[in-house]
């Protein structure tokens, strides 16, 4: 199928079994997480998050388990995202773009927030924790709007994940879970 990138806006994708994306410095397909990619996905979370799991609210989340999307540039995984649907609300319980600003981070939230229209879900949300700067400004860019703050949090989500450092980027205390959301 041709498509004519110059008609195309930054961050629009289409699905057409593969959901594609363009941009002007890098070419990636945004693709379904299957056994294709999960090994390499989960290699990922364990070297950037100390996966498998992850923490937010108080729930500790095996990351294995959710599904996803990945950002691949000649079958090499160049960004992720995982998602987990509860009743109307849809988490994205962890992303990560491994190419920064080159567009992957905001298509596979697209891709996300897609899936979850569909899905029937009034609500996407998140956690990030009040150390990174980096990504609540990207979620704001991106339309996100911040709904809660849990002050303190991370003394619990320390019990159910130890390996949480006490100081995240910038030497920052990581304390806080910061909550965003856009209404679907
Ligand atoms: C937060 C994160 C996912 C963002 O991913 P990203 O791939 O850099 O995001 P994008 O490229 O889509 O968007 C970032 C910026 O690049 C811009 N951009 C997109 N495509 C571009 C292109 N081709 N050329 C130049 N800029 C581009 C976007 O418009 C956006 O600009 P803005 O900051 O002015 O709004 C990434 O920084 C990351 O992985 N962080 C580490 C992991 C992490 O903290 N995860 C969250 C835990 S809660």
């Amino acid at each position: 199928m041709f498509v004519n990138i110059n008609t195309l806006p930054l961050q629009r994708f289409y699905r057409e079994g593969l959901l594609l994306m363009f941009c002007k410095k890098t070419k990636f397909n945004i693709v379904p997480i299957t056994d294709i990619y999960r090994a390499a996905v989960d290699n990922q979370i364990a070297e950037s998050f100390a996966g498998p799991f992850m923490v937010s609210r108080g729930m500790l989340h095996d990351t294995r388990t959710h599904a996803g999307f990945a950002a691949v540039d000649k079958s090499e995984v160049v960004g992720y995202i995982l998602y987990n649907i509860i009743g109307t609300g849809c988490e994205i319980t962890v992303i990560e773009s491994l190419r920064s600003k080159q567009g992957i981070g905001g298509a596979l939230t697209d891709a996300v927030k897609q899936t979850a229209s569909e899905s029937g879900c009034k609500r996407l949300w998140l956690i990030t924790t009040n150390d990174n700067a980096a990504a609540f400004r990207f979620y704001q860019r991106y339309g996100f709007s911040l709904c809660n703050m849990h002050i303190d949090s991370m003394i619990t989500a320390r019990k159910l994940k130890p390996q949480i450092p006490l100081y995240g980027i910038d030497g920052i205390p990581i304390a806080h879970e910061l909550e965003f959301e856009i209404a679907l």
